[in-house]
């Protein structure tokens, strides 16, 4: 299949280059294309796609509520210039999209059957992009959720484990949030269901795609520092002391019953969590 990566310099988009490298892959990294620009995404045409998966996004949550213009103009209307331009060509579009098109006020995890209700200008943006994807003939959303990968979210700066190593090799304690659950999920994973899925031909649609389990930022940031082996105090905090400026879902673990009837589940956090920190090289 030959397969355009879009954010291919990004932290989702390095591993699917890299895992879906028996196909034909050509990776576009923002310098490459910029997917507001809807004559840029014309270039879409000239390659010939099969498959064209979107990962690019503005994705700092809290500077979205400053910069909705932006956060639509890259989640929202970035998606649809990628979705007019598959359906013309017959290319199915695959969009990246997040948890954070839940509320949060289910209170156990959300499967692909839950009505998304976003509580930010991010997640809002985000499910108008899954909409505009949503109508292209061949089309498949992936909800991913609190990513850590090797290459760190360059939107973003890193991840959470990197800072947390960060400052724990540095010997500072640590306050972390233990008011919001979520599913921690490693992008090497995420990059392999969606191969398994492109190349399985699945039923066109949602699916979630996170690592199974779930914790709080707190278990997680104290689940990092012992698989390490860090001697540093890691104390929980409310959410509301950080004074953040967008809202966030405080339960936003996903699950997929429709992965599992078809015989795919990701593997547990931790697993997961562990390899990532042996190919960081944190693991003595
Ligand atoms: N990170 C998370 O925890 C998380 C959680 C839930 C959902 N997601 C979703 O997962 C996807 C991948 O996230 P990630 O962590 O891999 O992000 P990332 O590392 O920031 O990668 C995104 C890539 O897209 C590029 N990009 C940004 N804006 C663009 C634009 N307007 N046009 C073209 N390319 C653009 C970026 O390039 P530059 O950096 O050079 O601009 C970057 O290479 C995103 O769609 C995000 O919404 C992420």
């Amino acid at each position: 299949m030959r397969i355009v990566v879009i954010g291919a310099g990004g932290q989702l988009g390095s591993d699917l280059v890299e895992v879906l490298s028996s196909h034909d892959v050509v990776p576009l990294c923002h310098d490459d294309i910029e997917v507001s620009d809807r004559k840029s995404c014309e270039q879409l045409v000239h390659l010939r796609p099969e498959v064209v998966v979107n990962t690019a996004a503005y994705h700092r949550v809290d500077e979205c509520e400053e910069n909705p213009e932006r956060a639509f103009a890259v989640n929202a209307i970035g998606a649809k210039n990628i979705a007019e331009v598959c359906e013309r060509i017959g290319a199915c579009a695959v969009f990246i999209s997040t948890d954070y098109v839940f509320d949060g006020t289910k209170g156990e995890p959300y499967t692909e059957e839950d009505c998304p209700s976003p509580l930010n200008t991010y997640g809002i943006s985000k499910l108008a992009g899954e909409a505009y994807t949503r109508l292209v003939s061949r089309h498949y959303v992936f909800r991913v959720a609190s990513l850590f990968g090797v290459r760190g979210a360059s939107g973003k700066g890193g991840n959470f484990v990197e800072t947390i190593v960060k400052k724990a090799r540095a010997g500072e304690s640590l306050t972390v949030v233990d008011d919001v659950v979520m599913s921690p999920t490693y992008t090497r994973d995420a990059a392999l269901l969606i191969r398994e899925v492109l190349e399985r031909g699945l039923p066109h649609g949602v699916y979630h795609a996170t690592n199974t389990g779930m914790c709080s930022w707190f278990e997680f940031a104290r689940t990092i520092v012992e698989l390490v082996g860090l001697d540093v105090s890691v104390s929980p905090i409310r959410s509301e002391s950080l004074s953040q400026r967008a809202r966030r879902p405080p339960f936003s673990a996903l699950e997929s019953p429709v992965l599992r009837s078809h015989g795919l589940a990701m593997r547990h956090w931790r697993e997961a969590l562990r390899d990532y920190l042996a190919a960081k090289g944190h693991l003595q």
